[in-house]
């Protein structure tokens, strides 16, 4: 049995990547992993000038997942990769998840965990016939105050909820999608690449995940209004989704990528008959806890008043502020605990049921606004 550091490997996440640093860094946050190779980039050449980079062992920068797969499973299971974090844009995340997992190695995997709902499903199964584990970086269920919402909304402190509301506005597609040229140029706006949907998918989706997140509850229905802007493109990045939980509770999914001057602005509020949580992710050290007939309190990560899901969060002292990195360390962590078969909290990393939910959700979402913004059921 494998012990000791967890050996990672990437696919994706290379010199020029988005998220690959923030995967990378928050690897070794909670000192569980070392980054041994992978196929860091689409072209080779870059891939093996990363490893050097990196100082990895030149034989293991692959040429592709043939090449890492073969590679791998030629050496002695214990100086075998045992996890691989898939970062690659959005297409190639369930064929290559679904070869991994085959071969028997857990799984990170960046979100929208496949193109369809049914492919989500049969991964799910999969996942489940191997016994590995695998974990979905919703990145923002890391966050201490994220957890804490979680903890606090379980224990009644809302009372019944009633009212939910998560947002995710960016304005970052603004200047892209007027011009037909410059939209030709991002892979989020391309349906091969980016799958069913560019705003849901991209970031609709963890706002969805993190409703149910926070509140435990379960989304069965949706009715939705996306905006794809101009007739010739053919992914929204707009939106707006009432939600319904399987016990009546009434909520709103709102995304948008052409929020002009928005950055990353997620907030996502509960309400219930007591109380009402509110976190910003632009102020993630913040809590704001809103009950009826008090003054508004500000929680803040680390303090002793905190749930023991918040404070194993945290890895500093209070007013030191944390931030994306270190909720994707939170997530790292946990699947290190599941792999190692160490108890972890339920909650410590998406799963892969999180993303059939998700998919499921995306899918929703489309078919009721294709269908004249009609309630679906998902
Ligand atoms: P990007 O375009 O910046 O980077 C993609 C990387 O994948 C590049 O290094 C590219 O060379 C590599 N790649 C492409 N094809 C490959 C192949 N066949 N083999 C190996 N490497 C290949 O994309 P970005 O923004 O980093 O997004 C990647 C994924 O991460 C997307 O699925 C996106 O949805 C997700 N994402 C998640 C975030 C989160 O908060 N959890 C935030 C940003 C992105």
């Amino acid at each position: 049995m494998n012990k000791g550091k967890i050996k990672l490997g990437l696919i994706g996440g290379g010199p020029n990547s988005f998220i690959g640093p923030v995967h990378r860094i928050a690897a070794y946050m909670g000192e569980r992993y070392d980054l041994v190779g992978g196929v860091f980039d689409i072209d080779y050449e870059q891939s093996k000038a990363f490893a050097e980079k990196l100082e990895l062992d030149a034989s293991r920068a692959y040429k592709d997942l043939d090449d890492f797969i073969s590679g791998e499973l030629s050496r002695p299971a214990d100086e075998r990769i045992e996890a691989v974090s898939i970062l690659t844009p959005n297409f190639l995340h369930y064929p290559m998840a679904k070869r991994l997992v085959g071969e028997g190695f857990h799984v990170i995997c960046e979100k929208p965990i496949t193109m369809t709902a049914a492919e989500a499903v049969e991964l799910a199964e999969l996942v489940e016939q191997k016994g590995v584990v695998f974990s979905l970086t919703h990145t923002y269920t890391g966050y201490p105050m994220v957890r804490q919402m979680k903890a606090m909304i379980a224990a009644g402190a809302l009372g019944k909820i009633h009212k939910m509301d998560a947002q995710y506005y960016q304005g970052w597609i603004n200047p892209f999608i007027h011009e037909k040229d410059k939209r030709a140029g991002v892979w989020r706006l391309d349906p091969a690449k980016s799958g069913q949907s560019c705003c849901f998918g991209d970031i609709g989706v963890h706002a969805f995940n993190l409703l149910e997140y926070t509140t435990g509850l379960t989304i069965n229905k949706v009715l939705a209004d996306i905006n794809t802007l101009y007739e010739d493109n053919p992914l929204d990045v707009d939106g707006t989704a009432l939600v319904r939980t399987t016990d009546g509770v009434r909520g709103i999914v709102r995304a948008s990528q052409i929020a002009t001057g928005e950055e990353n602005n997620i907030v996502v509020t509960v309400y219930g008959d007591k109380a009402g949580l509110r976190w910003e992710q632009e102020n993630p050290t913040y809590l704001k806890f809103m009950e009826e007939g008090k003054p508004a309190q500000i929680l803040k990560p680390g303090n002793p008043y905190l749930s023991e899901f918040s404070l194993e969060s945290t890895k500093i002292a209070p007013g030191h502020p944390e931030g994306l990195f270190d909720a994707m360390g939170n997530i790292y962590s946990g699947t290190a605990q599941a792999i190692r078969k160490e108890s972890y909290r339920d909650g410590a990393f998406p799963t892969v049921q999180d993303g059939v939910r998700g998919m499921n959700f995306i899918e929703a979402v489309l078919e009721s606004s294709k269908n004249g913004q009609v309630w679906v059921s998902i």
